[in-house]
């Protein structure tokens, strides 16, 4: 079945809940201007290009891909702190795509962003205790109860009462987005959109927050878009897994199955890119993911993005962009010749990509 119309990559089942989030054909342009007196658009950034997907209650939606391919911009698109050039957002079945800021507004507290920089995106004049208190307030939580509130949060994220008077430089990396998601917490979120939450930390800590996101998914019935660079760190904690590259989805698939069949040749990039906890240092290697650099997305490469960093690419990669294709439980994926895909799988979709290269693809005419 074809996923680029109605994408219903890995949709619930007929019986289950609506989808908390429904995200279709959505599109961020960014102006790029030129001119030092009058300032004119030159050309745009593809930042996010035509992604399609849903996100169901209770499930953690992992999205990867390298520096550059659209993540930030599509999470926090989804927020609406960026507006998107085209395509449509639901949240729990509502339109919020176009959503001015009164009606936003009580969404917006049901969908906490947490970010990679705990140090920047906490105020560092203001002591713990106000941080975690303004969003209580927000909440219009009874005055008496605030400071009882504050303490409770500091206690839920492995914090003590002690903190509440210190300032965020006083704290450790990870002490610091320990704050950043009780701040989150405060506001009673239904969806944590969770921004590489742990890639500025060392591998032994980021263990540990990702352990304390998954007791409070739980403990608060959260649903989760958990962004990282690389696959390793979404693997534990991912449901399903969204793989991006140059503003492009070019896989989605349940989070096992994408590590055991990946299908696009950018995710199997991904995949031998996998760090190596080195002891000695305390971090991750990072083994190279794929020769040469991402094109530049102010004029992405013609037909398959990934064309010019791709070793399986063909004559017809570089002139027909590929379709998002689903092959079997709510994988798909969007490359002229996946990989791990059986002929059954290939009869099941609409159209027949998995031509073996030694086939031959045949050459698109031009125009
Ligand atoms: N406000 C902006 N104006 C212009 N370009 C932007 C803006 N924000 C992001 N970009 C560009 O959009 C692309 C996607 O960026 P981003 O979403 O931050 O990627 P990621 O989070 O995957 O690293 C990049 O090329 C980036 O330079
Ligand atoms: S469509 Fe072609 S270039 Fe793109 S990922 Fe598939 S094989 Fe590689
Ligand atoms: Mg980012």
């Amino acid at each position: 079945m074809s996923v680029e119309t109605e994408s219903q990559a890995g949709a619930p089942d007929a019986h289950d809940e609506r989808p908390l989030l429904e995200v279709k054909h959505l599109r961020v342009l960014f102006p790029v201007k030129s001119g030092a007196v009058v300032a004119r658009t030159v050309g745009h950034v593809h930042a996010v290009d035509d992604v399609s997907f849903e996100l169901r209650e209770g499930e953690t939606l992992g999205i990867v891909g390298e520096s550059g391919c659209g993540k930030t911009t599509l999470i926090r698109t989804l927020v609406r702190l960026i507006d998107s050039t085209s395509g449509s957002i639901r949240y729990r079945g509502e339109d919020i795509t176009k959503a001015g800021r009164r009606e936003l507004e009580p969404i917006r507290r049901q969908m906490q962003m947490v970010f990679q920089d705990p140090q920047s995106s906490l105020n560092p004049r203001k002591r713990v205790g106000q941080i975690l208190a303004t969003p209580l307030k927000i909440r219009e939580v009874p005055k008496d109860q605030i400071e009882a509130e504050t303490h409770g949060l500091l206690d839920r994220v492995g914090l003590h009462s002690e903190h509440l008077n210190r300032f965020p430089h006083e704290f450790s990396g990870g002490q610091r987005q320990r704050i950043g998601i009780a701040r989150a917490l405060a506001l009673d979120p239904k969806l944590m959109m969770l921004d590489e939450p742990v890639s500025a930390l060392d591998v032994s800590i980021q263990a540990q927050v990702i352990n304390l996101l998954d007791e409070l998914q739980d403990e608060f019935h959260l649903s989760y878009v958990f962004v990282a660079h690389d696959l390793s760190v979404v693997r534990h904690v991912s449901d399903r897994i969204l793989v991006m590259y140059l503003g492009k989805l070019v896989e989605i698939s349940p989070a096992e199955e994408l590590y055991h069949k990946p299908i696009h040749p950018y995710t199997s990039a991904l995949l031998g890119a996998i760090p190596i906890p080195d002891p000695k240092e305390n971090r991750a290697r990072e083994r190279p993911i794929v020769g040469g650099e991402p094109p530049n997305p102010i004029s992405p490469p013609a037909g398959c993005r990934f064309h010019t960093r791709c070793p399986r690419a063909t004559e017809v990669c570089r002139t027909v962009e590929p379709q998002l294709t689903e092959y079997a439980n709510g994988h798909a994926a969007a490359c002229h010749h996946p990989q791990n895909v059986s002929g059954a799988e290939v009869a099941a979709g609409t159209r027949s990509p998995a031509s073996p290269l030694s086939a031959g693809d045949e050459l698109p005419t031009e125009g």
